[in-house]
């Protein structure tokens, strides 16, 4: 028995040296690409890979579920928004070993988003500027692409926003749109006021437009047999007072959750590739360099309210830093950015730290 637990311990080690090297050896190739053309390129691969069923042969992540918001989550590390917007990668994210994925942004109509390139790698700081502008196939299409994954573990949240056409005044309707038909296909909902990529997007994070978004999404939500838990996804910019009309929102209005935090508007933080950046333009930074900013608002949700429930995103690249957030108080983490930058092998990592 000891012998047969010693080779299989061996032969994870060997496998996990085999993800880094085998990642470390496409992400080689794969950063000659556009970020775009890469993204979309190495999910197709991996999609293909799990379609023959090769890839559980290289991905086993060990966890215990837990019950959070009254869902099952396999494991607490989810997938961030925008990665997989249109719900096309599900399967394979829940093969590789993630918990819960946010799909999305989802608006009620397709949506080409902004120009590219629109998306562009920092390499030095281990970061991403995008301007994708809500890109997505629109929620019709969408929940034709849920209806696939019958047979599944994964959670899978919702991920809503507005058209870029729709005028601030009238957006309450795309979300709850978005929200209504999305209802018998996701297990949760992320509202995102807190891109920086559709103009004037973040003018909703204010205390009216916000009551009136989530007062329409809880009064539809109160007519339903199952409950569905509602988050609130949030930018790292805001200042004090916001932040303390977030949380009289939550209160008032009976939100599950924050999600903290969105890409920041902020280009300061970062220490090498700062020129860089500017000449990018607008746009949304990811990655290393907003761990510290995030977990700031995490700290300030905090000691506005201590009961304030949050999911942490923002800058994961290791276990530890996951773990650093759920230490803040947070009960679910979420990566994006890490994940291209370290690889399938990141999700192990993370999983098996924090359990
Ligand atoms: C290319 C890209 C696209 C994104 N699109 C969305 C989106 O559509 N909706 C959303 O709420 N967040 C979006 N995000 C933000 C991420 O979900 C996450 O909040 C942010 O990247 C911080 O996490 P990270 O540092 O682990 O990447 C996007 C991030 C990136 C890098």
């Amino acid at each position: 028995m000891f012998f047969f637990n010693n080779i299989l311990e061996i032969h994870l080690h060997l496998l996990t040296l085999f993800h880094l090297f085998m990642y470390h050896f496409f992400k080689f190739f794969l950063f000659f690409l556009s970020p775009e053309k890469a993204h979309y390129l190495s999910m197709d691969l991996l999609k293909f890979l799990n379609h023959i069923k090769l890839l559980k042969l290289f991905f086993s992540v060990k966890s215990t579920p837990k019950t959070i918001f009254g869902l099952q989550f396999p494991n607490k590390l989810g997938m961030a928004a925008g990665f997989d917007k249109n719900a096309q990668y599900v399967d394979v994210l829940e093969t590789l070993g993630f918990g819960s994925v946010e799909i999305g942004t989802v608006t009620p109509k397709p949506q080409f988003g902004n120009p590219k390139p629109r998306l562009f790698r920092l390499k030095k700081e281990e970061a991403i500027i995008n301007r994708m502008g809500f890109n997505n196939e629109g929620v019709e299409q969408i929940i034709e692409n849920l209806k696939k994954y019958s047979n599944r573990k994964i959670i899978i949240g919702g991920n809503i926003g507005k058209n870029k056409d729709t005028a601030n005044e009238e957006a309450y309707k795309d979300y709850l749109e978005c929200y209504q038909k999305l209802y018998p296909y996701v297990d949760y909902f992320t509202i995102n006021v807190s891109s920086p990529n559709t103009p004037n997007l973040r003018a909703l994070q204010d205390k009216d437009s916000l009551m009136k978004i989530i007062n329409v999404l809880q009064d539809f939500k109160s007519n339903q047999d199952v409950k569905k838990p509602l988050f609130l996804k949030i930018a790292p910019d805001l200042n004090i007072d916001i932040l303390k009309d977030i949380v009289a929102v939550y209160q008032l209005t009976n939100l599950d959750a924050l999600v903290i935090s969105n890409t920041t508007i902020d280009f300061d933080i970062l220490k090498l590739e700062k020129e860089k950046a500017k000449n990018i333009g607008a746009g949304g930074l990811s990655g290393k360099p907003i761990f510290e900013k995030s977990n700031q608002i995490i700290r300030e949700i905090k000691y506005i309210d201590d009961s304030v429930r949050i999911i942490g995103v923002g800058g994961i690249d290791s276990g530890a830093k996951a773990n650093v957030k759920l230490d803040l108080g947070c009960e679910l983490v979420q990566i994006y950015t890490g994940f291209i930058y370290k690889g399938p092998s990141l999700i192990k990592e993370i999983v098996e730290e924090i359990g």
